[in-house]
C-alpha cells in the first residue's frame, strides 16, 4: 500500500491490532489443526485440550462438525469439492479467531495434503500446527461411535473417508497421537508440552 495512503489515517481511526489483542490476553494466537479418520478422537482430544488450557487462564475456540458443518457450512456434503470448500471456510474463521489472540482448535478429518496445506496458507503457517491423530482404521471402525463405518461398508453413504474415500496422512505433522495405544491424558500432555511454550512463554 501507498505509504501516504495508509498516514492520512489518524491514529484513533486505525483498528486495534492483533498484538494489542494478544497483550490484552496475554497470550498469543495460534491453531491447533487435529487431521485424521472420523472417530480417530480429533475432537475428544479438543475438547480435553481446551480444558486444559482454559484451566490455565488460556482462551481458546474449538471449531468442529458440531458447530461448523451444522451451521455456517449446513449446505455442504461430502464430495471432493465441498470438502475443500467446508476447509476453506473453516480456514478463514479460524483465522480471525487467531487474529484475535484466540487459541484456536479445528478438529477436521480434513483428508488430503493439498487441502491441509490450503488451511495453512489461510490461516498462516507461522500459527498453524498440524496435530495427526494416527488412530488406525480398524479401532475407529471398531469404535464405529456414530455408526457410519457400518453403513459405509454396506455401501449406505458413499465417499466415506477410510472406506471409500482416500484419507492422505501429513508427512511432516507437529505432533502424531495414536490414541489406540495413548491415554487421553497423556495425549494432552504432549499437546501442553508443544503449544504452552508458543502461545505464553511466561506460563
Ligand atoms: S472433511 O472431510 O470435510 O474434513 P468433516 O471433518 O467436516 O470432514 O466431517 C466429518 C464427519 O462427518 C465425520 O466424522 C462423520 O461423522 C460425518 N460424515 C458423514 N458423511 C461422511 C463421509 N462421506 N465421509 C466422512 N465423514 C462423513
Amino acid at each position: 500500500m501507498n505509504e501516504n495512503v495508509t498516514h492520512i489515517y489518524p491514529i484513533f481511526d486505525r483498528m486495534l491490532t492483533r498484538t494489542d489483542k494478544e497483550t490484552l490476553l496475554g497470550q498469543r494466537g495460534r491453531m491447533v489443526w487435529f487431521t485424521g479418520l472420523s472417530g480417530s478422537g480429533k475432537s475428544t482430544l479438543a475438547i480435553a485440550l481446551e480444558r486444559e488450557l482454559h484451566r490455565r487462564g488460556i482462551l481458546c475456540r474449538i471449531l468442529d462438525g458440531d458447530n461448523i458443518r451444522s451451521g455456517i457450512n449446513n449446505n455442504l456434503g461430502f464430495s471432493e469439492e465441498d470438502r475443500i470448500e467446508n476447509i476453506r471456510r473453516i480456514a478463514e474463521i479460524g483465522r480471525l479467531f487467531v487474529d484475535t489472540g484466540i487459541v484456536t482448535l479445528a478438529a477436521f478429518i480434513s483428508p488430503s495434503i493439498a487441502i491441509r496445506q490450503m488451511a495453512a496458507r489461510i490461516v498462516g503457517e507461522q500459527d498453524f500446527l498440524e496435530v495427526y491423530v494416527s488412530t488406525p482404521l480398524e479401532t475407529c471402525e471398531r469404535r464405529d461411535v456414530k455408526g457410519l463405518y457400518a453403513k459405509a461398508r454396506r455401501g449406505e453413504i458413499r465417499q466415506f473417508t477410510g472406506i471409500s474415500a482416500p484419507f492422505e496422512a501429513p508427512e511432516h505433522p507437529a505432533l502424531r497421537l495414536d490414541t489406540s495405544v495413548l491415554s487421553v491424558e497423556q495425549s494432552v500432555a504432549r499437546l501442553l508440552e508443544l503449544l504452552l511454550p508458543k502461545i505464553n512463554p511466561t506460563i
